[in-house]
Order: C-alpha cells, then sequence, then structure tokens
C-alpha cells in the first residue's frame, strides 16, 4: 500500500451483510486523525444488513445492491466506486464471494476481516466447528482478498483460548471483540 501523504486519507468502502459491528468500529476509528483512511462509503448486497444504520449514523453514503444476479450487481458496484474515488476497500461481514474479475481490479487493495485462525476453517460455521473439534485455540484473521476464498495473503492474526465451557455463541461474541481490534491493527500495518 502507499505511504500516506500530507494529510490526505485514503478514501475507503466498507461492505457489510449483517450487523455492521466492525463497520461502526471501522468508521469511529476513520475519524481520528491518525487514520490513514476516511469511509466514504458503505455497501450491501442485501437490505437486511442492519449495519446499514451506521452509515445513517455518521453520515455515510451507503448503497444497496441486492438483486440475485450479483455479477451485474458488480459491475454497478465497480461504476460507484470509481464514481466515489475509492482506493482501499474492507469487507467486514460481508457475505457475497466477489468475482475474479472485481478483484483484479482492486488487487491487493481489498481486505477482509475471517473469524478463524486461518488457514483453518475456510468458509462458514467457523466457531461451530472449532467447538466441534475441541479446539483449544480459536481467533480472527484479516488478509488481502483474492480469487481463492478465504486463502489470500494474511496480514495479522489474533489468537484466543477457548474456554470448555465456551458454545459457538459465547465464542463467536468473543472473537468479535477481537476482530474490532485486529481490523484497526492490521489497517494500521497496511499504510505504516
Ligand atoms: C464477523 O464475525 C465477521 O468476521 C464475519 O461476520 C461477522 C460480522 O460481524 N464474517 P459484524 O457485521 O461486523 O457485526
Amino acid at each position: 500500500m502507499e505511504k500516506l501523504t500530507g494529510l490526505k486519507k485514503t478514501r475507503t468502502a466498507v461492505f457489510i451483510s449483517g450487523s455492521g459491528s466492525n463497520l461502526k468500529n471501522i468508521i469511529k476509528f476513520s475519524k481520528i486523525k491518525k487514520s490513514p483512511i476516511s469511509i466514504d462509503l458503505t455497501v450491501s448486497n442485501t437490505t437486511k444488513a442492519t449495519g446499514l444504520q451506521y452509515a445513517d449514523h455518521f453520515n455515510i453514503k451507503k448503497k444497496i445492491f441486492a438483486s440475485k444476479n450479483f455479477k451485474n450487481e458488480e459491475k454497478k458496484i465497480l461504476l460507484l466506486l470509481k464514481k466515489e474515488k475509492i482506493k482501499f476497500i474492507c469487507l467486514a461481514g460481508f457475505m457475497k464471494i466477489l468475482s475474479k474479475e472485481f478483484i483484479k481490479t482492486f488487487d491487493g487493495k481489498i481486505i477482509n476481516i475471517h473469524p478463524s485462525l486461518l488457514p483453518k476453517y475456510k468458509g462458514l460455521n467457523t466457531h461451530g466447528r472449532a467447538i466441534k473439534n475441541k479446539d483449544k485455540f480459536a481467533g480472527c484473521t484479516v488478509h488481502y482478498v483474492t480469487g481463492k476464498l478465504d486463502s489470500g495473503k494474511i496480514i495479522m492474526q489474533k489468537k484466543i483460548k477457548i474456554a470448555t465451557r465456551d458454545n459457538s455463541i459465547s465464542l463467536a461474541k468473543k472473537v468479535l471483540k477481537q476482530e474490532h481490534k485486529l481490523f484497526l491493527d492490521a489497517i494500521m500495518k497496511i499504510f505504516n
């Protein structure tokens, strides 16, 4: 990633599909002076993403692309990203898989947060699988997005201990708390 020059923050879009707690956290961070990014756009693939409320709350442009043919939607998203001069994308609980063509347009400029210690547990239900396998540790990973699901270069990871009383819900809660911190640390790492 290019180093920050002067006081200009990199124009960034956050893609979400759900509750948006990571989005909220990134927006708050983006407003502090040392943040290398500004959040200028929120994209969702569903009207059901309750996290869109944070875009409203913080007065950030939001756009929903919910048609079933997501390939078509991608074209529209790319046009919007260009119009908004977006240079960096954070996927934060975004549940659609972006096409190789899309990723190529933003090569090395898209990062994702995944709730497991990759390469373990790519895909869904990471916490349930960790509990079922009686793992001692769980965690989260921020990585670059490539054409292969949850497989791009790892930027940062945070490991946490799984307690014997943990179930997938309590574990998800614990990991999410760490995700909030890790995402910001990873952004700082990329731009420094
Ligand atoms: C996070 O656990 C993220 O890693 C996963 O979906 C969850 C999104 O949470 N892919 P939120 O929408 O940021 O609250």
